[in-house]
């Protein structure tokens, strides 16, 4: 059953409470929150305060964190802290995945790694048992309202195959790039956790857009 992650990247933070209910109400159960460090993408976002603001106001959401930044180790404790249910980092910004991964075990948080779309599946060869989810980015990561790159269904394809071979039980969440004409040929390639930033905040009805969605995938 594929599920809908709104993005908070893509709301109104001058109503961002207002807004989270709205997406709770609609059905989301996992936030996703894009942290960016204006270095390893060309786009500043913000830090643990605000995940610590969506934990007040869903305490019982699960908030998968997506670090786009240079040294996640730096910051994995804080956004445990904060409230973080999952530590996603970039595959491209560490050398040493392990320490990363024992990191975020040892604050007793799931990871994920996340792979920008040019980075080949191969790179989670050893790794990939150790991961409770893979982020397949779908659009070069920075910005919010960008264009699916076509192939990465590709990708999902083939992520989703070798997960099955191994017979591991590993999410995989797509991000970038879901409109409503791709959600649902996303959500049959083998996408598990399906984020989506634009396309619910710029929505009039962000309740029933979620619904709406999410009903939508969940055959899948
Ligand atoms: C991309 C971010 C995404 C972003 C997706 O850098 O990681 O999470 O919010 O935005 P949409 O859904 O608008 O493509
Ligand atoms: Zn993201």
């Amino acid at each position: 059953m594929a599920k809908l992650a709104p993005s908070i990247l893509s709301c109104d933070f001058s109503r961002l409470r207002e807004q989270l209910l709205e997406a709770w109400e609609g059905g989301a159960e996992i936030i996703h929150v894009d942290v960016m460090d204006g270095h390893f993408v060309p786009n500043l976002t913000f830090g643990p305060l605000i995940v610590e603001a969506v934990r007040k106001v869903l305490p019982e959401a699960f908030i998968d964190v997506h670090l786009m930044m240079d040294n996640p180790r730096a910051f994995v404790r804080d956004f445990a802290q904060a409230g973080a249910d999952l530590i996603s980092f970039h595959a491209e910004a560490v050398q040493d995945f392990d320490a990363v991964l024992q990191d975020i075990a040892r604050v007793g948080k799931k990871s994920g790694l996340a792979l920008c779309p040019g980075t080949p599946l191969t790179i989670l060869d050893h790794v990939l048992g150790k991961l409770s989810l893979v982020l397949l980015l779908t659009v070069n990561p920075g910005f919010g309202g960008q264009k699916f790159i076509s192939g990465m269904e590709e990708k999902i394809r083939a992520l989703r195959r070798r997960i099955q071979e191994k017979g591991l039980r590993v999410e995989i969440a797509i991000d970038g790039g879901v409109k409503e004409e791709n959600i649902e040929f996303l959500a049959s390639c083998g996408a598990s956790i399906i984020v989506a930033g634009s396309l619910v905040f710029s929505a009039q009805d962000i309740r029933g857009t979620v619904r709406r969605l999410s009903e939508r995938i969940r055959a899948y």
